[in-house]
């Protein structure tokens, strides 16, 4: 049987435990992955207490609560707290979510919250988003369209047309599901992941883009889409409840009826 030995420098320590008040009745205990580039140390795993009659509910609360009242060098993103931004996606107990849209009474007394899976991480719970995005800005996510805009009006959808996108314009770009994708995880140099490639078919799909063929042949690779094997845990992680997974395999059905024509 294969064995996989962690290099040293990225073996995880025990850290400190920051204990709650000894008279706290209402206990959680929070084991959050600490790690600062500025040190030279290992990444290390810290324990907070918080009591939770002096916390609001969700993750995010937790999270702030440790900032704001215990250890104000623990790093993250957020931004909305309402699951618009997708700026505080992590891992928590073991899947990928948005904190601030996770209440903790949802979850079991010990919480472990990681950063988001394979990606390498910047400080703490910030992980690097750049390859990311810049595989976002290769699908041109943006109208492409030869038709002048009309002057009066917007350019008009029917209400069917308009329903197409449904299901794809509230993907907020949290990376969940791209970073809970085995296939991304060993090819993201290469395969798009199901975020983009959501993305990409939320371009296809709409009546009013007219370059679907040229986007159509972009994709058209054994990489970019076709390291999709219908795994299934992008649609299951989803914090917005979206199905990249039906949309990859929608994009491959598009290939598939060009290639007959
Ligand atoms: S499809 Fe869902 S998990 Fe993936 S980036 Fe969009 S909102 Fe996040
Ligand atoms: S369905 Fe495709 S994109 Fe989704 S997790 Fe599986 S391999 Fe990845
Ligand atoms: S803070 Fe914006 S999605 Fe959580």
């Amino acid at each position: 049987m294969v064995e996989f030995a962690l290099p040293k420098n990225s073996v995880i320590q025990k850290g400190k435990t920051f204990a709650a008040a000894a008279d706290a009745k209402n206990l959680r205990r929070f084991n959050v992955y600490r790690w600062n580039p500025d040190e030279g140390e290992n990444p290390r795993i810290d324990t907070y207490e918080i009591d939770m009659d002096h916390c609001g509910p969700m993750l995010l609360d937790a999270i702030l609560k440790i900032k704001n009242d215990i250890d104000s060098t623990l790093t993250f993103r957020r931004s909305c707290r309402e699951g618009v931004c997708g700026s505080c996606a992590m891992n928590v107990n073991g899947k990928n979510t948005l904190a601030c849209t996770k209440a903790i009474a949802d979850y079991p007394d010990t919480i472990n919250i990681y950063p988001l899976p394979h990606m390498a991480v910047v400080k703490d719970l910030v992980a690097d988003m750049t390859h990311f995005y810049e595989q976002y800005a290769s699908i041109k996510p943006w109208l492409e369209s030869k038709t002048p805009a009309p002057e009066t009006t917007e350019r008009l959808q029917s209400k069917d047309d308009r329903a197409k996108l449904d299901g794809l314009y509230e993907c907020v770009l949290c990376a969940c599901c791209s970073t809970s994708c085995p296939s991304y995880w060993w090819n993201s140099d290469k395969y798009l992941g199901p975020a983009v490639l959501l993305q990409a078919y939320r371009w296809l799909v709409d009546s009013r883009d007219e370059n679907t063929d040229a986007r159509l042949e972009e994709l058209d690779d054994a990489f970019k889409l076709y390291r999709c094997h219908t795994i299934m845990n992008c649609t299951d992680t989803c914090p917005k409840g979206l199905n990249p997974a039906k949309t990859i395999a929608e994009t491959k059905k598009l290939l598939t009826q060009k290639h007959l024509k």
